[in-house]
């Protein structure tokens, strides 16, 4: 019987089959258990006699057993890896690609073009402080021009008194500069900012770039030529008619607040030419003017000794501009058809 086990295992087909081979032979009902407890009503020299070929079979039929199962579990892993075998030749999925967003895109060729004027650029934090935001540029509590400003702020107090709060523009940062790096100074700031607003040209929070030089006997004829040259090369064109308007901010005196010359051709506004020509019309930019002395004098440096220029400018509506893009809202909605229709598609 022993041989008959051996050769029954060994032409067991499958991990079952065996299983169902070994509860036969060596289960609590099996064979060979049964063999091995009739040993117990032996007597002693029958037992000594019979035991070790009992003990032999039940050995050679367990390593029988564990050796076809070692076996049939290689096979059936040869089986599965055989139908498993992955095709490398096969083209992978694209993977959808990102693209850069046009205000991105627009504050790095931003940035890029104010390097070529030696301007670096500075930041400061969207978490702001009181001080920064309106007191150190000229607008103490309770002035109105804060008021226009939508603020949001957050409840507790600033360090520098009044609240915390979401800066409003990037003005701040001009003083944060001024403050820690002294002058001359040649900076951009771009960044996000801040203001409870919004239809189809306001969101509540928008993109500006800041921009601010302080050296010795700079004048209003630096800032126009700098606001030329830029708006020159970003919208690619030397046909850039700009308006400087007399205005008012608490930071700069005097103010000036720019326009810019378009004509209407197919019901979009065209940069370009004379906004007093027929068909034409000025189409409000940024705001700029000559740093405020008070300005000056709370972010450290002496007034008598150094005169400077800042302007603001709404990075998004450049966007809008450059692109033909009129919604302004559309910008913040994540919605890659909206930005294919526009060409910023990688
Ligand atoms: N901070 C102003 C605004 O947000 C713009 C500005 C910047 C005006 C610098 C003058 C000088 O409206």
């Amino acid at each position: 019987t022993g041989q008959e086990a051996q050769s029954r295992i060994s032409a067991a087909e499958d991990l079952s089959a065996l299983e169902a081979l070994r509860v036969e032979y060596l289960g609590k009902q099996g064979s060979i258990s049964g063999l091995l407890k009739t040993l117990g009503k032996m007597t002693p020299e029958e037992r000594q006699e019979k035991a070790p070929a009992i003990q032999a079979l039940r050995q050679s039929v367990t390593d029988a057993i564990t050796a076809r199962k070692a076996e049939l579990e290689a096979a059936e892993l040869e089986a599965r890896l055989a139908t498993e075998t992955l095709d490398l030749t096969l083209p992978a999925p694209q993977a959808p690609q990102g693209s850069v967003h046009p205000v991105s895109q627009v504050m790095d060729e931003l940035a890029e073009i104010f390097a070529d004027l030696g301007f670096a650029v500075a930041t400061g934090p969207e978490i702001e402080d009181d001080w920064y935001n309106f007191t150190a540029l000229n607008m103490p509590e309770s002035h109105p021009a804060r008021a226009m400003h939508d603020t949001f702020y957050f409840p507790d107090t600033a360090p520098k008194g009044g609240k915390m709060l979401l800066r409003t523009h990037t003005s701040p940062v001009q003083v944060r500069t001024m403050l820690a790096e002294g002058a001359p100074l040649r900076i951009i700031a771009p960044g996000r900012v801040y203001r409870s607003d919004s239809d189809a040209t306001h969101t509540p929070m928008f993109h500006q770039i800041e921009g601010l030089v302080i050296d010795k006997g700079i004048h209003l004829g630096h800032l126009k030529w700098t606001l030329e040259t830029f708006l020159k090369a970003f919208f690619e064109t030397e046909d850039i008619v700009l308006r400087l308007r007399p205005s008012y901010f608490p930071f700069t005196e005097p103010s000036v607040e720019v326009d810019v010359g378009f004509a209407i051709e197919n019901g979009k506004r065209i940069l370009g030419g004379s906004g007093d020509e027929a068909g034409h019309g000025w189409m409000e930019l940024l705001g700029s003017g000559m740093v405020n002395r008070r300005v000056i004098e709370m972010s450290g440096l002496d007034p008598d000794e150094w005169q400077g220029f800042a302007f603001g400018v709404g990075v998004d509506r450049l966007a809008m501009l450059k692109y033909g893009m009129d919604d302004l809202r559309a910008f913040f909605d994540g919605d890659t058809r909206w930005l294919n229709h526009y060409g910023f598609s990688p």
